[in-house]
């Protein structure tokens, strides 16, 4: 199997914290991501997936089309958004970067047919990252 990986990036905001623990818990668990009314993270998302290459074209898959699925399935939903809105991408669940990752892949799974979604790599900062390749 042949790997192909499209990065992408978006802007969100969020705030981590459970609703029935006070400000003092929720920074023990969450650290200054559980601070004042929320704030933003420049995301940045590596998509990869597998597949044969296709013996005319040399290529496992279009990169313009999997750039095009990710903007519209991805980033149109979560660019400058708040993933906190519990009508939101996330609906509700703590917008931690795993839950996103989580989330992220169900969007995609069946999207990228006929290829194998093998990996989705979310960097919350440049030394923090969460890695997702399904159940
Ligand atoms: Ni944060």
């Amino acid at each position: 199997m042949m790997m192909v990986t499209k990065r992408v990036e978006f802007c969100a905001a969020h705030k981590l914290a459970l609703m029935n623990y006070d400000e003092k818990k929720n920074y023990e668990i969450f650290g200054k991501c559980s601070k004042g009314r929320g704030h933003g993270h420049n995301y940045v998302l590596d998509v990869t997936i597998g597949g044969k290459i296709d013996p005319i074209t040399g290529m496992v898959y279009d990169m313009k089309a999997l750039k095009r699925l990710l903007n519209t399935e991805i980033v149109d939903k979560l660019d400058h958004r708040d993933l906190n809105d519990s009508e939101g991408f996330l609906q509700g669940q703590v917008p931690t970067t795993e839950n996103l990752a989580v989330a992220i892949w169900k969007a995609l799974e069946e999207k990228v047919n006929p290829m194998k979604l093998i990996e989705v790599k979310i960097w919350e900062t440049a030394n923090n990252s969460v890695t997702y390749r399904g159940e």
